[in-house]
């Protein structure tokens, strides 16, 4: 099966083209046309220059995408794009590109959850990943924990109660006056500053639930930049402290739903999933299968909309595909 992936819940454009069979999937090609240079001087995403860029970069990325992958137009068997969650103008410019295709084409669309996706990141390419299995999704928008009995059968067992662990990021770079994204710039800095002297609390570490708090830390920092005379001569230090806590945050309650919930292998994803000392820290003490996606598949990309796509498929067959004119967009749409 061919299929054709479009991606544009926030401020990526991205058309890719993956065959699946039996329980393997292999990407053809996979194009990103990233709009961070256009945003970044805003500190943050500005939607409607966001929507704006999708309709200019989509369908050239969706022609370059089926050139790179050798393929022929006929030879699609589906059109997978993300519904949502996401930015409902930039959700709608994928959309609508993929309803105007179906029609030109008569091929079917399969909708995906965006975070979905991103835990479909883990399947691409062959790997013989076992059920049951916990994921933990880090994205700029949402930090979930989830249980998957099967493919596609998924149980929300912790979430973030207010900022995601990417926004902590973000945010807290935005404070320090870095550049958007701060996750990989964080990342970058706190690897020249190892210290002990500047600590950040770690929200909802003693409580019972699996779910998160990153506000918290966020505030924290403000408070201590603002007490600090100094700060600008310690942003290493800084940054090193306040990932260190959010790792901490993530690697406690991965380690707590592990106890809680009896499974053969752990899959992270999502943006923040691109973080080196992340991964590392996770498979270093998790004591499980661990799986982390290829750091091409962390951040947003059609690839993994059209993995997720296909083991829809795999598990619903033809109820997996949606008429052109049944489809809408879901801003809001939850992943269970
Ligand atoms: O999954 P993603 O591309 O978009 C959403 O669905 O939100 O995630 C973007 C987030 C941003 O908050 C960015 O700062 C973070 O991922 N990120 C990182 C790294 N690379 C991207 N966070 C930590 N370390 C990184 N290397
Ligand atoms: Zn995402």
């Amino acid at each position: 099966m061919i299929i054709l992936g479009i991606e544009t819940s926030c401020d990526d454009s991205s058309a890719s083209i993956l065959i699946g069979k039996y329980n393997k999937v292999r990407v053809l090609s996979n194009l990103i046309s990233s709009q961070i240079k256009i945003h970044n001087k805003y500190g943050g995403v500005i939607p409607e220059i966001a929507a704006r860029e999708h309709v200019i970069a989509i369908l050239p990325s969706i022609e370059r995408s089926i050139s790179e992958a050798k393929v022929k137009k006929q030879d699609i068997d589906a059109i997978a794009v993300t519904q949502g969650p996401g930015l409902v103008s930039s959700l709608l410019a994928g959309i609508e590109t993929a309803k105007a295709l179906s029609l030109a084409w008569k091929k079917p669309i399969i909708p995906v959850n965006h975070l979905s996706g991103h835990i479909y990141s883990n399947f691409i390419n062959p790997k013989k990943i076992k059920f049951p299995l916990i994921s933990l999704i880090v994205s700029g928008g949402h930090t979930i924990l989830v249980y998957m009995s099967k493919h596609h059968h998924v149980k929300i067992i912790g979430e973030t109660l207010d900022d995601a662990a990417g926004e902590a990021y973000d945010k807290g770079a935005q404070m320090m006056n870095l550049s958007y994204p701060g996750g990989p710039i964080i990342e970058k800095l706190a690897k020249k500053g190892e210290n002990k002297d500047i600590v950040f609390p770690r929200p909802m570490l003693q409580s019972q639930d699996l779910n998160f708090s990153f506000s918290g830390l966020k505030t924290s920092l403000y408070y201590q930049l603002k007490k600090d005379k100094q700060w600008q001569k310690k942003i290493e230090k800084y940054s090193y402290s306040y990932q260190e806590a959010i790792i901490d945050i993530l690697l406690k309650k991965s380690q707590k739903a592990i106890s809680n919930y009896p499974v053969k292998s752990f899959l992270l994803s999502g943006g923040v999933a691109a973080n080196s000392s992340l991964r590392e820290r996770l498979e270093k003490n998790l004591n499980l299968n661990f799986y982390a996606p290829e750091i091409k598949y962390t951040t947003d990309n059609a690839a993994m909309i059209a993995c997720a796509a296909y083991y829809l498929f795999q598990t619903k067959k033809e109820k997996a595909f949606k008429n052109y004119k049944s489809l809408q967009v879901a801003p809001n749409l939850k992943l269970a």
